[in-house]
Formats: C-alpha cells, sequence, structure tokens
C-alpha cells in the first residue's frame, strides 16, 4: 500500500553560483525559490558555507523574509553559523560536514566523533526553535548518536548509491533501506539527499520511510533546458510514482 506522500525540498545553492560566476545580481535565487514554491516545491533548502561561494548572507535573509514554505538552513556546526541561524529562525537546519577543498559536501557528518561538541550545538538550535536535521551516512551507529544527540531529523546521504552501480548500487540501497528502516524505528524523522536525479529517485522514494528529499543541482541543472518548471514536476511525479509502489 502507497505510504505517505514524500515532500520535495528544492536547493538553490547552484542558482547563486552562476550569479557568482559573473558577480552582480542575476540570477537570483530568490527568484528561484518562489518559482519553486510556487510550482510545488514543499520547502527550499539554502546552504551558507564558511567560503560564502554561491549562497551568501543576503540571499537566507530574503529567503526567510519571502517564503511561505519552510526554509531548511544547511549550515556547519561552527559558532558563525549558529549566531546566524539564531538571528534570523530559519524552519530547519541541517547540520553538514564542511571541508574548504571540497567541490560539494563530500561525506557524512561524524555525528559520534563530535558528539560533545553537537549535544550543545543541537539544544542551542532547538531552544531557538529550528528544528534539526543531521545529515549522515546510513550507518546505524551514525544514526542511534544522532537520535541520543536530540536531533529531531536525520538526513541520510544517498551519494554514495547514486554513484555506484550494478552490485555496489544493490548495496548501497541497502544500506538506505536499513537506514532508514531503522531510523524510523528509533521516532527519528528521516530525509534523503545528495546527488538524486530522475534516473535515481524512484527506488528511494520506494522506501516507505523517507519523509523528504533535498534535491538541487540536478534540478537546477534541468532547469537550463527545460525550465525549473517542468523539472519539479517531473522529479515530483517520479517520487510519486516511486512512493506508490512502496
Ligand atoms: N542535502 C544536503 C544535506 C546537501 O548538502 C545537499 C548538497 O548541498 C543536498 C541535499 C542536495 O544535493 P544535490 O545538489 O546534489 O541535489
Amino acid at each position: 500500500m502507497a505510504a505517505n506522500r514524500i515532500r520535495l525540498g528544492v536547493n538553490v545553492d547552484h542558482v547563486a553560483t552562476v550569479r557568482n560566476a559573473r558577480g552582480g545580481f542575476y540570477p537570483d535565487p530568490v527568484d528561484a525559490a518562489l518559482v519553486a514554491q510556487k510550482v510545488g516545491a514543499d520547502g527550499i533548502t539554502a546552504h551558507l558555507r564558511e567560503d560564502r561561494r554561491h549562497i551568501k548572507d543576503s540571499d537566507v535573509e530574503r529567503l526567510v523574509a519571502e517564503l511561505d514554505v519552510p526554509l531548511n538552513f544547511e549550515m556547519a556546526a561552527t559558532d558563525e553559523m549558529l549566531l546566524i541561524a539564531a538571528r534570523l529562525k530559519p524552519a530547519s537546519s541541517c547540520i553538514v560536514p564542511e571541508k574548504r577543498a571540497e567541490l560539494t559536501t563530500e561525506g557524512g557528518l561524524d555525528v559520534i566523533g563530535g558528539r560533545k561538541h553537537l549535544k550543545g550545538y543541537i539544544a542551542t538550535l532547538k531552544e531557538a526553535g529550528i528544528s534539526v536535521s543531521l545529515f549522515i551516512d546510513p550507518d546505524e551507529a551514525q544514526i542511534q548518536a544522532s537520535k541520543e544527540l536530540g536531533a529531531d531529523k536525520v538526513e541520510l546521504h544517498t551519494g554514495a548509491y547514486v554513484e555506484a552501480s550494478g552490485e555496489e548500487r544493490v548495496f548501497e540501497l541497502n544500506r538506505l533501506i536499513e537506514g532508514a528502516a531503522y531510523s524510523g524505528s528509533i521516532d527519528l524523522e528521516v530525509h534523503a539527499g545528495h546527488g538524486l536525479n530522475y534516473e535515481t529517485v524512484s527506488a528511494v522514494a520506494q522506501i516507505p520511510e523517507f519523509a523528504e528529499f533535498n534535491i538541487g543541482h540536478f534540478l537546477i541543472g534541468e532547469a537550463i533546458s527545460v525550465g525549473l518548471e517542468e523539472a519539479i514536476h517531473k522529479m515530483r511525479d517520479l517520487m510519486d510514482a516511486g512512493r506508490a509502489n512502496t
């Protein structure tokens, strides 16, 4: 039987990447977010990196002010980001690992290794009224540690599944199946994200515990050729078709 509809969070970071290639104000990630909202996105995600390589502080301020759907603020667990989050109060935060030299978020957060720091950090965000998700690999020990530290949600990193092929892809999909089931069994809301595209989304949508997908790079890439509305509609249809097969 089909389980609940999966929420689609659209990540607009790479609209800002294109803008920043020339400086200035065009294209505007906030305009893209408003289009995404209009054509069915359930939320918008933006990652304010330490180096501000795509999203800038003013983008986050405008997203908080202008969106009707919730903003999911992706952030590293730094003092600077905590101050910004506490001031702007996005609906939710997603704590991600951040390395200066990486092209994108390369792996999940080491919640076990960062336990001491993260405990108070998560508590402070929650006291500010911001729900907290941790972006982790589909690993039972990391999921359990996330629960113990008070996270409301986990987002399982789908990058290894998306990049794998053949037997390895089956293995990685099974890790997502087991990770999502374990998260559900300990009452953690569970999301998925990273690298999802038309080819890979359906199998993940069939995993009944996933409540939300956060998708950026592929949708913004598709928007160049078919437009953001068509890309979001097609992704939505594939998510719904996958979930109907659950
Ligand atoms: N979720 C998280 C936590 C991420 O860090 C990213 C990448 O910024 C995404 C989802 C979206 O990944 P992609 O842009 O590859 O769809």
